[in-house]
């Protein structure tokens, strides 16, 4: 059993984003908030038997947050009651669990670094109630730090609470929302936390006033100007927060070697990796578990998720890709549109204006202009012509259309599922193809022409 955990607090509404989305789902760079979180900690928080002990308190949408992240060991919290209260919803949880202290986080810092909390876990060791604390040029809605003249904590203060009347000068130092507790410790004072503050909220932070008072060790841990704490309230610290992460990941793409043509526009998710040597130029995006392997390139206005681009393989300005897989030396677009389950083998060729879905293309096979291949197995150097489309859906059912190796489909042709093109058969420009054609032989079905003299 773990003696320590990790519980992030996430069942808050975020009402400061007027969102109706929960605030730990809004995306940086296509991922949920909540991601980066989770992703920080995991290292220290994950067993030699890969179970890991991370819990979180949901609330607001927890139905969306559960469904985001299936794996989660949620814990609801009904009713948001402040973040005391969501500590108190979870201490059995980690009481059952055995965990005699917890790393307790807000859900809302996407920039939180597994450095950081690993240092803070070193400096709160022995204490009974540790936080960490930034300084700030300005402290704006963060609860400030008070401390004793000898700079002992005295007390963390709520910003709608703070009266410097009161708790003396602000001095920029304040709570960065993440604490280390012991459980015992902190499951005797809960019970004692009151809401009869400007929030009618029960506060985690007022656990450091009452530790003291019950002469426990209490410790004020402060990280500096630490920006790997700055929560996000607003859809302005959103944007900012994106783009630091943003930033922060175009430089260390230049660093190992990815060349970037307008790196200010270069937008690459957490989870993708682009190897030394491909090339990127701005503005693009590159999503999910992605992948670009070394010499590739992909041009600007080019959306990628979840998708692998194998060396060599050029990606063309305006092209979407999705789970789509392209080979090595193939070309793609511009314009060009693969949806989940587009595989393009080596040398393959997609031109503009195609849109291909759970559709392989053959070593070689090129499908350079206009078509939908959808459902779809194209042979090795395959020629698709232009304005082909399978007819792959019949309303009710999605049908597989089969082409061979070296086929020709003439311009114009509707292949109409389920059906087959055998290797080296040829279908005429024009054709409506409902039946099989057979390998090596040539399939045409249109009208035929007919030329009438002209009316005058
Ligand atoms: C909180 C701290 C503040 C600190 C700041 C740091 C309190 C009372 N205040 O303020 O001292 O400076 O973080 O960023 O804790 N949540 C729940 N259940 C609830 C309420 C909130 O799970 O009932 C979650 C939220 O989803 C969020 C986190 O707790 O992830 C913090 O809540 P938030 O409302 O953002 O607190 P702040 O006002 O930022
Ligand atoms: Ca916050």
């Amino acid at each position: 059993m773990p003696t320590s955990a990790a519980l992030i607090l996430a069942a808050g509404k975020g009402t400061r984003m007027r969102s109706e989305r929960p605030k730990v789902l809004q995306s940086l760079l296509a991922e949920p908030m909540l991601a980066y979180v989770l992703e920080a900690l995991r290292p220290l928080f994950t067993a030699d038997d890969g179970s890991d002990a991370v819990w979180a308190v949901v609330g607001h949408r927890a139905d969306l947050v559960e469904a985001a992240f299936p794996r989660l060991r949620a814990i609801r919290q009904e009713q948001q009651l402040g973040t005391g209260h969501a500590l108190a919803e979870a201490l059995p949880t980690l009481r059952e669990n055995g965990c005699a202290h917890v790393l307790v986080v807000n859900g809302d810092v996407p920039l939180l670094s597994t450095e950081t909390v690993r240092r803070f876990l070193e400096a709160a060791r022995g204490a009974a109630i540790a936080f960490a604390s930034i300084s700030l040029d300005d402290a704006g809605a963060y609860g400030r730090v008070v401390r004793a003249d000898d700079g002992e904590v005295t007390a963390i203060v709520e910003a709608r609470d703070f009266d410097p009347g009161r708790h003396g000068p602000d001095t920029g130092e304040v709570n960065a929302g993440l604490y280390f507790l012991e459980v015992e410790a902190v499951s005797r004072l809960i019970p004692r936390l009151g809401n009869n503050n400007r929030s009618g909220e029960y506060y985690i932070t007022d656990l450091v006033a009452l530790g003291l008072a019950e002469g426990l060790t209490v410790r004020g841990i402060n990280c500096g100007a630490d920006e790997s704490l700055l929560g996000v309230n607003s859809p302005a610290e959103l944007a900012r927060m994106e783009e630091l992460l943003r930033a922060r990941t175009a430089a260390r793409l230049l660093e190992n070697g990815v060349i970037l043509h307008a790196p200010e526009l270069v937008r690459v998710g957490p989870f993708a990796v682009v190897e030394p040597g491909a090339e990127l130029t701005g503005p693009c995006e590159i999503y999910g578990h992605s992948r670009v392997e070394r010499a590739a390139s992909i041009a600007s206005h080019c959306i990628l998720t979840d998708s692998v681009v194998h060396d060599h393989a050029q990606i063309r300005p305006f092209s979407h890709l999705e789970r789509a897989e392209v080979g090595q030396g193939a070309l793609v677009g511009p314009f060009a549109r693969l949806r989940p389950g587009a595989v393009l083998e080596p040398e393959a060729h997609v031109g503009n204006f195609v849109e291909l879905k759970n559709a392989r293309l053959g070593h070689g096979a090129k499908a350079n202009h206009l078509s939908y291949l959808g459902d779809a197995e194209i042979g090795p150097a395959a020629n698709i012509g232009a304005g082909t489309i399978t007819c792959n859906y019949d309303g009710v059912h999605k049908h597989r259309t089969a082409i061979g190796a070296r086929a020709f489909i003439g311009s114009n042709t509707a292949l109409v599922a389920p059906v087959e093109v055998g290797d080296g058969a040829l279908v005429g420009a024009g054709s409506v193809i409902t039946r099989n054609v057979p390998a090596g032989e040539m399939g045409i079905a249109r009208g035929r022409q007919k030329n009438l003299p002209r009316r005058s």
